[in-house]
Order: structure tokens, then C-alpha cells, then sequence
């Protein structure tokens, strides 16, 4: 029993249920199915979770009718084809000892695509559109509001019958349930909208439906927004009034709270909130909902570390805490805690990239810091090599540190030599940004695996001939990295003009007057550089060569750096490649025609240009040599440890 979070592993009870501790993994889309079924990558992706000792895991959204599909590999629970890969899950998730529920789910306007390719066609309680996917959804006729109210029952009771432990009806984040209580989405006039009792009446008959469907013995809960938190959603005194109405009915098992809506972008950052966002700040909601209710609550919401779980626990502002990110990142996380090794723990530092943003391209998710996430089958459990070989890694960055773990922890000796005197590569720079400090956490985090597992890491150490032949390595990975590169402009004598990895490195002073920004990428250092600037008072107009600044970034983390960068008044100009400077003056041509925009009064220059791959001159002699991560091509973090992990899984041979 952990010594450190003794409220976190205390068992709880959830209806017909005992819970073994307070750790959930909330359902999360991971776009993992096999043609909206549930596969043997989904069933492994639970496994590990449960394996790694959290209590509850609640699955991914369920489609309850063909009206449900608000993206092409949403799963469907609408016909018995879905009964074996809940079979499959449940059994995987009981094995070690963990509790499962699905969520019961239909998006009503919050479709995101349509079939092939075509625009999304939704429906919903009235025909009022949604800002963030640009649908107008068509109103629902009676008849098909009583077949959906019965899709949620049968839906449940297949689910219930293949051996899931409960029900979970998603009314957060504006989707169908809660746009009918909705009165700015929900203009109907019969008896499902108009007074609070009609627009309450779709819930109300879900709720009891699916407790006639499965009986006592299944857990059914709600999740439910605590707050909106955008224009026309609704604010808490709403929703508490909502709850307060079902508590009532006695049917409900527990509340899940979270925060915001799909369907305005300031509403959707709530949805996965990124690391601008504090931590457990979501607990002030559950703490609302705890006074009005003697059922369990559970909450998210950036809960990214066992400690913050305990606190909000031990505070009373919440009965479970939700940590999904934090076992998308690390699937032990809770194993880790109940032992006290809160060393081992690898962070999720919120960057939102490789979960919610793969999501949003619509491929499997993943984590930029745990690639083996959601490729389990492929990556785990780690081989272990019969011969121990000796293994040479150039390069201290996320792809040599990862690649490095990997190789040591499967049992080769690894050295690891850094030319700098720190570790982290391009993660230094990248936490010296705005609101980004945290995204040095992948850096920490990767050092400590790499330092846990064995290697032999020499920092300030340059490889030369010298060292390799000390090393003889018989595997070379080179994880060099890449460096600034300034792109071919024409520049004035008297013009100041810095590269954007300099000036993140030096922060020198800049001559007073606007800075001209350029921006190559739409990625955050661009961004984050004009926003730091204007949050200091200086002048600046960001130039991006991309569609809008940004674009590179997560939607959600995008939109709050966005926010932030407007308030503090940056100037923006898209489309725009920068292509001379005078001494005051610099000169845009546009990326889309002949047309050259002029931006004035120009103190300094900062480009934040395309990087350049850095390879050694260096000879490997009979070696085998791979080289990863940025000094192939640059790119992100996350391509540079998923390569990492590929170069060293690729090394072994299973014993
Ligand atoms: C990839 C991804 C998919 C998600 N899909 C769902 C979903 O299917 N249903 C749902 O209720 N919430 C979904 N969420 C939201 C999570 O359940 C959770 O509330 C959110 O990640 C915040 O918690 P965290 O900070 O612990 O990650 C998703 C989150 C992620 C990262
Ligand atoms: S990709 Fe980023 S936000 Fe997502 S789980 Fe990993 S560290 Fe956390």
C-alpha cells in the first residue's frame, strides 16, 4: 500500500461495484477500432492500463444509433456484430484485477465527418448551427428522438451483457442530451423543448431506459460539463440545477465532471485542456456537484500527476480523479504511485500532439514521449537480447535518449555521448517559449529512463575517432539533431537580424521599436516568440508562411496561444514568406501571388526559418550505422523518439 496517496488507493463502491482505487482512465476516442469494431490493438491498448494498475477504465464513445456517427471510425454498439470485442476488452481489463464501463454516446450536431469526404450531415433537438465543423444540423422528428432514446437502452444491454460492468450516457461537452437541455441550441416548441422539465425530458428518458434495460446489477453514471465555458453553453448553475433534477430520479450511479464544449473552438480547449491550463483546475466544478449529491463524483481535467489526484481527494473536492493523458503518456502510472515511485513516473505534459491531435487527423493516438502507446501489439512487451552487444549513440536529444533506453533496457551496453553539457536537444529550447516550460518535463523525462536503464551517458563530449575506437560500438545510432538555418534573403547593412534559435538561446536585447517576426513553419516557436514579445509591450507583427499562425500546432493548444497572442495585440500576416529587410523595413512576398507586403518601422528581424539536419563526418568502420530523428529530416519531437524506439527495437534479437 502506498505510503504517499493514501486516499488515492482506497477501494470505492460505484452502484453494484467496488472499485479497487480512485484511478480512472475516462473514455477517450483512440481511433484504435477495426471498422468501428472493437480489435485486438484496442483490447492490448486496455490491457496495458489495466496491467499498469489504474482502477476504472471507462471506453471510448459508442455509437447508439446510425445517426451516431460523428466520425468515420466511431465505434458502434447499434447491432450484436459489436458483442465480442466488448467481450474481448472486458475479459483483458478483468484479468488484472481492473473495472471497465463504456460510454453510451450520440454527438447530435458535434458531427465532424462526413462519408467520404462529403460535408457532415447531422441531426439534432433544433436546426441551430455549430460553429467549429460548420454544420447545420437537421431537427429531429419525434419518431426518431424515441428511436435513439431506445438506442441508448438497447445499446446498453448488449454492452452490459458482453460482461462490461457498466454504462457511462455522455452528456458533456454539448453533445446530444445536453443540447436538448440546452434552451439557445434547443428552440423546439413540443414536448422536448421550451420549459426546463421538456428540455430535461430526452435525459430523463435515456436515464430511465437504460436502467429498465440492465437492472441493478450495472453501474449507469452521467458525464456531464460542469461548466460550457463558451458563448450560448451553459453555465454551472445550469447544470448543477440538471443534477440536482436527476439525483432526484434515484437511478444514476455517479457524475463524471468535466469542463467546456464541442461546439465553439474557446469552448473545446476544455475538452482536452493543454498545458497552458493548470492543473486538477476542473476540481472546482466536482466540488460544486459534491454538495448536491451523496454519489461518487470523478473529475479531469490535467491531472497529470499522482500527487494532484491525492490532493483534490483528500480535500474533498472529488471522489476519483481522472488521469488519461497521464496513462496515455504512462499506462503504469498508478502501479508506480501505489509503490511510491513517483521517480518513474513518466509525466504527460499536455502538449496535446500525438492524443487529441492524431485523433483529430483521425489515425490512432499515441504519445510523443511513449510512442509504444496505442502499439502495444507492435512494441511490447520488450524483447530482451540473447547476445549483449555494444551500442554507440550520437546525440543526447529525444531520438538518442529514447533510442538509447530502448537498446539498454533490452539488454545491450549503451553509450551515449552528448556534445553539449545538457541533455534534452531541441526540448531546451522548445520550454524556453511562452506557457511551454513544461514541455521541458519530455527531456526529464526521457533522461531519467535512459539514466534507470543502464547507459553510460557522457555529456560535453563530443564522439572523435578517439572515442569511438574506445567504444568499438558494433551499433551506431546518430541522433545529431539539426541546427538553425537562416533562409536566402537580401538584408541590409544597418538591419538586425536574428535567428529565432539565437535569440532563444541569448534572449539579447533588441534595438526599441516593432519586431518583425517571420515564421516558416506555423509551429510554436514563431508564435511563442511574438507572443513573449508583446506580452513585454514591444511592438510585433508575426509574418507566417503558413495559412494562418499556428497551423502546425494542436487545435486546442492553438487556440489559447491564439488568445493569448490577441489580447496581447501581435499583428498577423498570413501566407507570407519574408524576402528582404532595409533598415526599417521588411518585404513579404506572398506565398499565394505576386503581391509584396510591406511592414514598417522594423527595429529587429527574428526568423524562425526552416532547421537543417546536422550529420558527423565521422568513420564507423565495419558498424552498423543508423541515423534518426531530426538528423535525418527535421521534424518534432514526436517522430524523433518514435524513431528512437525503432532503431533500438530493431537492434535486438528476441531470446
Ligand atoms: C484522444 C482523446 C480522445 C477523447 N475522446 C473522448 C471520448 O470518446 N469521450 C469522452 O467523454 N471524452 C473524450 N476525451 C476526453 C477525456 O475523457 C478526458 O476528459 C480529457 O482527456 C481530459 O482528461 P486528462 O487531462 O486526464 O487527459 C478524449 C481525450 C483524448 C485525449
Ligand atoms: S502526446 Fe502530449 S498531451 Fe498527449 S499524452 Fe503524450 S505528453 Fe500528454
Amino acid at each position: 500500500m502506498s505510503s504517499l496517496f493514501p486516499h488515492l488507493f482506497e477501494p470505492i463502491t460505484l452502484g453494484a461495484r467496488t472499485i479497487r482505487n480512485r484511478i480512472v482512465s475516462s473514455g477517450h476516442d483512440t481511433v484504435l477500432d477495426e471498422n468501428g469494431m472493437i480489435g485486438e490493438d484496442l483490447v492490448a491498448y486496455h490491457e496495458a492500463r489495466a496491467q499498469g494498475g489504474c482502477g476504472l477504465i471507462v471506453l471510448q464513445v459508442s455509437g447508439v444509433h446510425e445517426t451516431a456517427r460523428y466520425t468515420n471510425h466511431v465505434l458502434m454498439a447499434t447491432d450484436d456484430s459489436s458483442v465480442p470485442g466488448y467481450r474481448a476488452v472486458a475479459e483483458a481489463v478483468h484479468r488484472h484485477g481492473a473495472t471497465i464501463f463504456a460510454q453510451l454516446f450520440h454527438p447530435g450536431r458535434e458531427v465532424m465527418d462526413g462519408e467520404r469526404g462529403m460535408a457532415p450531415r447531422a441531426v439534432a433537438p433544433s436546426d441551430e448551427p455549430q460553429e467549429r465543423f460548420k454544420v447545420v444540423p437537421e431537427a429531429l422528428s419525434t419518431t426518431v428522438i424515441k428511436e435513439i432514446i431506445a438506442g441508448y437502452a438497447s445499446a446498453a444491454k448488449r454492452i452490459a451483457d458482453s460482461g462490461i460492468d457498466g454504462v457511462e450516457i455522455v452528456a458533456s461537452h454539448g453533445y446530444l442530451p445536453i443540447q436538448f437541455f440546452n434552451p439557445r441550441v434547443n428552440t423546439r416548441t413540443d414536448e422536448y423543448g421550451g420549459s426546463q422539465a421538456n428540455r430535461r425530458r430526452f435525459l430523463t428518458e435515456v436515464v430511465a431506459g437504460i436502467r429498465e434495460a440492465v437492472g441493478p446489477d450495472v453501474v449507469v453514471g452521467l458525464r456531464i460539463s460542469g461548466e460550457e465555458k463558451t458563448e450560448d453553453g451553459l453555465v454551472a448553475t445550469e447544470i448543477l440545477d440538471l443534477i440536482e433534477d436527476l439525483e432526484a430520479m434515484t437511478i444514476l450511479d455517479y457524475f463524471s465532471i468535466t469542463a467546456g464544449d464541442s461546439s465553439t473552438l474557446q469552448g473545446a480547449v476544455h475538452i482536452v485542456p493543454s498545458m497552458q491550463i493548470d492543473p486538477a483546475y476542473a476540481a472546482t466544478l466536482s466540488e460544486q456537484v459534491k454538495k448536491i449529491t451523496d454519489k461518487p463524483v470523478m473529475v479531469a481535467g490535467r491531472i497529470n500527476q499522482p500527487h494532484e489526484a491525492e490532493k483534490a481527494i483528500a480535500e474533498g473536492r472529488t471522489d476519483m480523479a481522472i488521469m488519461t493523458r497521464a496513462m496515455i503518456c504512462d499506462p503504469a502510472i498508478a502501479s508506480k504511485a501505489q509503490r511510491d515511485a513517483v521517480d518513474e513516473i513518466r509525466a504527460c505534459i499536455g502538449c496535446n500532439q500525438a492524443c487529441i491531435g492524431h485523433f483529430q487527423m483521425g489515425v490512432p493516438i499515441s504519445c510523443i514521449q511513449y510512442p509504444e502507446s496505442g502499439r502495444e501489439l507492435t512494441f511490447l512487451p520488450r524483447p530482451t537480447v540473447r547476445t549483449r552487444r555494444r551500442v554507440l549513440v550520437i546525440g543526447g536529444g529525444p531520438a538518442g535518449l529514447k533510442a538509447a533506453a530502448v537498446a539498454a533496457e533490452a539488454g545491450d551496453e549503451v553509450v551515449l555521448c552528448e556534445r553539449e553539457p545538457h541533455l534534452g536537444g531541441a526540448v531546451l529550447l522548445a520550454q524556453e517559449l511562452p506557457y511551454r516550460s513544461e514541455f521541458g518535463g519530455a527531456a526529464t523525462n526521457l533522461s531519467a529512463e535512459a539514466r534507470r536503464a543502464g547507459v553510460d551517458i557522457r555529456t560535453s563530449t563530443p564522439v572523435t575517432q578517439g572515442i569511438l575506437n574506445e567504444v568499438a560500438p558494433e551499433h551506431v545510432i546518430v541522433a545529431t539533431g539539426a541546427k538553425q538555418r537562416m533562409p536566402h534573403l537580401e538584408v541590409d547593412d544597418e538591419a538586425v537580424v536574428i535567428g529565432a534559435r539565437d535569440y532563444l538561446r541569448a534572449r539579447p536585447t533588441l534595438p526599441a521599436g516593432r519586431v518583425l517576426v517571420s515564421d516558416w513553419k506555423g509551429d510554436w516557436i514563431g508564435l511563442g516568440i511574438a507572443l513573449r514579445l508583446a506580452e513585454a509591450r514591444v511592438p510585433v507583427t508575426l509574418a507566417t508562411a503558413a495559412n494562418f499562425a499556428g497551423a502546425a500546432i494542436q487545435q486546442y493548444t492553438r487556440t489559447l496561444l491564439m488568445s493569448q497572442a490577441l489580447r496581447a495585440g501581435v499583428d498577423f500576416v498570413n501566407d507570407a514568406r519574408l524576402v528582404g529587410i532595409d533598415a526599417t523595413t521588411g518585404y513579404l512576398q506572398s506565398t499565394l501571388c505576386e503581391i509584396i507586403h510591406e511592414v514598417e518601422g522594423v527595429a529587429a528581424t527574428i526568423v524562425s526559418g526552416a532547421p537543417q539536419s546536422v550529420v558527423p563526418d565521422l568513420d564507423f568502420g565495419s558498424a552498423s550505422v543508423r541515423t534518426i530523428g531530426d538528423a535525418v529530416a527535421p521534424r518534432t519531437v514526436e517522430e524523433a523518439v518514435f524513431e528512437g524506439l525503432e532503431a533500438a527495437s530493431n537492434l535486438s534479437t528476441v531470446s
